[in-house]
């Protein structure tokens, strides 16, 4: 793998594809800065070296052409302050002013570029438009991992403008790779992957690549009833996806051939509505009251799961066991958290991907009692999946 560790940028202007999809209040303040702050040791190491930075993003996903609400200017406060200096914008991409910003940087300067998805040529991954981009700087980094699962113009076209001398991936990209080899390819065993979430369909094929290197997997969320539906459960007015009762099956059959140990809950929180203050009581997960919906993996699973999740030497967390947004439906999720920690605590390696799951993490503060957090949701998934991404090949090829 070509990282950042093999270059030197004294003098170069470098362009670097980031994630700064970061979500936005409506003041658009930023509310998580997590993938701001996980850029900072790409950005740091060039500016020390005696570089300049040419940042592009995406934020949201704006349909026809710029608008405010999707404006990186929201933004270039908090990157500033992450990186303790004054950052540069230009409120076009591809612009005159753009170019004339770009190439009047100085060593130790940092411009920012305004949303590249406000050209629709970058979601098509329009090759007059990498090339345009490419003219900002004199040497490509891809540091999106959150990206890197899309061929867009400016995470793998762009690549095509610049020699494998001047092209690499940066710190992000290289730890969430290394972070992802090791939990597929070099897993000490018990291998647990822990999958929440709403929906099945989200999961199947992240589910049937696990069945080949896992030893366990546990179910929670949302996409539990349709599992619990598929065995022939109770499941009230749960959340379920009917038309997949059979793929739930066979993946359960395939674990089964497969000698993959497959946890489904065994009971549940229940509430009477979706809503916090809901009347909410425990019950089998497999006898659901009509009118009654499962909100949270009950007690009795969080004990099971304390158990397996323990006894685990390597541990891969995506999708979150219940409604944790919620007070009363969180303690499945949290517990589920604290499971985590304990085992990493005890020499467990921990990967936790996926924004509900990264949310939960973060909002018991407990990123730091695991060992790594992912700064992807699908990028991790199709990682997994496919076993490469695009933004990634792009920079090997
Ligand atoms: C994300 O947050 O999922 C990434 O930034 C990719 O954004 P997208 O799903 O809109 O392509
Ligand atoms: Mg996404």
């Amino acid at each position: 793998m070509k990282t950042i560790n093999n270059f030197n940028f004294s003098g170069k202007r470098v362009l670097i594809r980031v994630d700064f999809n970061v979500p936005l209040n409506e003041q658009f303040n930023v509310t998580d800065r997590t993938r701001i702050h996980a850029a900072l040791p790409t950005l740091k190491k060039i500016l020390n070296e005696g570089g300049s930075i040419v940042l592009m993003s995406h934020l949201g996903r704006p349909k026809d052409g710029p608008a405010d609400k999707y404006s990186l200017k929201h933004i270039v406060k908090t990157v500033s302050e992450e990186l303790g200096q004054p950052v540069k914008f230009a409120g076009d991409c591809i612009s005159e002013e753009a170019y004339q910003l770009s190439s009047a940087l100085k060593t130790g300067e940092v411009l920012l570029l305004e949303n590249l998805r406000f050209y629709k040529e970058e979601e098509k991954g329009d090759e007059t438009f990498a090339q345009k981009l490419s003219r900002h700087g004199n040497f490509y980094i891809n540091d999106a991992f959150g990206t890197a699962h899309r061929a867009h113009a400016s995470t793998t076209i762009v690549a095509k403008f610049f020699n494998n001398e001047h092209k690499c991936l940066g710190y992000v990209m290289a730890g969430e790779v290394s972070s992802i080899n090791k939990v597929l390819n070099n897993a000490e065993k018990p291998f647990t992957a822990i999958i929440g979430g709403a929906k099945v369909s989200d999961k199947i094929l992240i589910i049937e690549q696990l069945m080949n290197k896992a030893n366990n997997i546990i179910i929670g969320g949302g996409m539990a009833f349709t599992f619990v539906k598929a065995m022939g459960g109770q499941i009230g007015k749960s959340l379920c996806e009917e038309e997949r009762l059979d793929t739930a099956r066979d993946l359960l059959q395939k674990a089964k051939n497969k000698g993959v140990n497959i946890y489904i809950p065994t009971d549940a929180v229940i509430a009477d509505n979706f809503s916090n203050d809901a009347n909410k009581k425990n019950s089998a997960i497999n006898s659901i009251p009509d009118g009654w919906m499962g909100l949270d993996i009950g007690p009795e699973t969080s004990k099971k799961y304390d158990e397996v999740i323990r006894s685990s030497k390597t541990i891969l967390w995506n999708g979150p066991m219940g409604v944790f947004e919620m007070s009363s439906f969180e303690q499945g999720t949290k517990a589920a958290a604290d499971s985590i920690a304990a085992a990493t605590k005890t020499g467990a390696y921990s990967l936790i991907g996926g924004g509900d799951s990264v949310a939960a993490i973060n909002k018991y503060n407990m990123a730091a009692e695991v060992s790594y957090v992912s700064t992807g949701g699908g990028a991790l998934l199709e990682y997994i999946e496919n076993g490469s991404l695009p933004g990634v090949k792009a920079i090997e090829d």
